[in-house]
């Protein structure tokens, strides 16, 4: 359906935990994050995306926290492709443990996945996850491939932590045919320790050693892509403050612990997990759902530092 701003909104992202087995520095401290609320039963995880899905859903995508980490996941992605109106179920992850559900990922009709890797340097990556083995993540990368599940790489660069990974990350996806987006970091929690680097100053970068980049119109959501002279594949930028894309915004969250969020920058929400355990009816739920989406906020206030309804979660809370 439209929100009030005449924006269709498509596209659903169900953070299915938000545990990780990694501790990225951007995003969590060290010790992790207690959820302290419990995370909706399987049951009602499944009824909540009917429901939302009902109001014209097409794409779904799982996240967490790390969302391989959710038992029996190849249940949910069943459970979800039959859904009328899904066209598509995929997945973000880390790839730690890709290559040993890749299979049954692959059986269970996932559609895509988009993989986070913020350097290729073995020790690095091991210092900025915080003690996560980059081979698992290679690995995984490779499975993937061989299954032929379409794949983009996501990077987040940060001023003086991975500034010169930018072009042996290039090199690597090149190789391997696979499109990487660079993800402006959104200064949130912990995040707000680090400094992105931003589009423009990457794209300098590019230019430079791999020629002109042409823009590609794909009109998807937050992602815009180039085409670059001397490389195969595309290059995709997320910037959420550099390049606001709100206008654009076609997406729902619904987090682990059953709120739905219209917006990923906003602390606001409603507990549908609440309305399931007090015998609300699905209609009277879809109706609030139906009222949440209708009145999606126009924009995030990122750079407003006034802004009182600003969400300061850790991403894996929120489902990134
Ligand atoms: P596709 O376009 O379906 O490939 O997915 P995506 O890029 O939306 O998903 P992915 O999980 O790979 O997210 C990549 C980055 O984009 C993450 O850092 C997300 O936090 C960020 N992102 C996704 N959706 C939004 C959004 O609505 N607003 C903002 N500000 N960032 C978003
Ligand atoms: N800003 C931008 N991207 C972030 N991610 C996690 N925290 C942030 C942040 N503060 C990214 C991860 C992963 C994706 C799901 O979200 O790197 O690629
Ligand atoms: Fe885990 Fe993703 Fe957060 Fe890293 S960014 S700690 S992989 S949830």
């Amino acid at each position: 359906m439209q929100d009030c701003f005449k924006r269709d909104i498509d596209y659903l992202r169900v953070s299915l935990t938000s545990n990780c087995n990694l501790r990225c520095q951007y995003c969590m401290p060290e010790q992790g994050i207690k959820q302290n609320e419990k995370i909706l039963s399987q049951k009602d995880l499944i009824h909540l995306v009917e429901l939302i899905s009902s109001t014209g859903i097409k794409k779904i995508r799982l996240t967490g926290g790390e969302p391989l980490l959710y038992p029996n996941i190849e249940v949910l992605i069943r459970r979800f492709k039959a859904i009328k109106g899904i066209e598509k179920i995929v997945l973000t992850t880390n790839g730690i443990l890709l290559a040993d559900k890749i299979r049954s990922l692959k059986e269970a009709g996932i559609n895509g996945i988009n993989l986070s890797l913020d350097c290729l340097d073995k020790n690095l990556f091991r210092k900025i996850t915080r003690g996560g083995n980059i081979d698992k993540v290679l690995s995984g990368i490779k499975a993937a491939k061989e299954k032929d599940i379409p794949l983009k790489i996501n990077s987040v660069i940060m001023q003086g932590v991975n500034t010169q990974e930018i072009i042996p990350l290039i090199e690597f996806a090149n190789d391997n045919k696979i499109d990487l987006r660079f993800i402006e970091l959104m200064p949130m929690n912990v995040a707000k320790n680090f400094k992105a680097v931003k589009e423009d100053d990457l794209k300098a970068i590019i230019s430079k050693k791999y020629g002109a980049l042409k823009p590609i119109d794909v009109f998807e959501g937050p992602a815009h892509y180039y085409q670059v002279e001397n490389l195969v594949i595309n290059i995709g930028f997320i910037s959420a403050l550099s390049h606001k894309f709100c206008a654009n915004c076609n997406r729902l969250r619904l987090t682990s612990t059953g709120i739905l969020k219209p917006c990923l920058h906003y602390n606001s929400g409603v507990n549908l997990k609440k309305l399931l355990n007090d015998n609300i009816s699905d209609e009277e739920i879809l109706m609030i759902i139906k009222d949440t989406i209708y009145h999606k906020p126009k924009n995030h206030h990122l750079e407003d530092k006034t802004f009182c309804q600003k969400e300061d979660k850790s991403m894996s809370l929120i489902g990134g």
